[in-house]
């Protein structure tokens, strides 16, 4: 019986497609979510299940406030922002790393003034840094962090590498791997008790076709 409606939010973007076809591939109609224009809410109503795509901190905030029920997004925003769920499966798509780097040819972790750092994951890279004993300040970024090292702003980079290539056409080079990444499916506690039958049943599907 499907009674109450599923809310998932999925993150805007690349992991949107992934999302989309995952979902095509446990015989969820998508054809509402492929034509869904600058629609903010698609609805999948075989499964009376509803979609919600936002950017990647507010799946965590909607999935923690209880608006939405599962979220899909990726293990950089949950190291970045925490919060309170449960981190249910790893979707084994949207593979990158946390990676730091730097100018090719130069030794980022020699001599011992403070290093600057650009990022757009402040808490991230602070984690990072003070694991290493690196004593750093850190820039928040907004856009292509690649470059501040460019423009001299700062010493080093941390940011998702994927396969390179930004870091190699810009004469950057990777320096460290911090972590990998990939997407995750993310429950609100209070859902994942009170609608366990119907959260349970889309998670065993996405389970078994991973
Ligand atoms: C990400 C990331 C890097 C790039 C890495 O940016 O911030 O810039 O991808 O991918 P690569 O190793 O395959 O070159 P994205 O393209 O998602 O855009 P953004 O800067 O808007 O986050």
């Amino acid at each position: 019986m499907q009674n109450k409606t599923v809310r998932i939010a999925l993150t805007k973007g690349r992991l949107e497609k992934k999302a989309i076809e995952l979902f095509a591939d446990i015989g969820y109609g998508t054809s509402h979510l492929e034509d869904r224009g600058r629609q903010l809410i698609a609805q999948i109503p075989e499964q009376n299940i509803e979609v919600v795509v936002a950017k990647p901190p507010d799946v965590l905030t909607f999935v923690q406030h209880g608006v939405c029920d599962i979220g899909i997004v990726g293990k950089d925003t949950i190291m970045e922002c925490g919060g309170e769920y449960f981190e249910v499966l790893d979707l084994g798509v949207g593979k990158c790393r946390f990676a730091l780097a730097g100018k090719k040819n130069t030794d980022f972790f020699s001599g011992y003034g403070v290093k600057k750092v650009a990022t757009k994951y402040p808490n991230v890279t602070r984690e990072y840094l003070e694991g290493k004993g690196v004593d750093a300040e850190i820039i928040k970024i907004e856009g292509s962090v690649e470059l501040a090292p460019l423009l001299d702003l700062a010493d080093g980079i941390v940011d998702l590498v994927e396969t390179g290539s930004t870091l190699r056409e810009n004469g950057l080079e990777e320096l460290e791997k911090i972590a990998d990444i990939s997407a995750r499916l993310i429950v609100n506690t209070v859902s994942m008790k009170l609608n366990k039958h119907r959260i349970d049943e889309i998670i065993t599907k996405i389970e078994e076709n991973l």
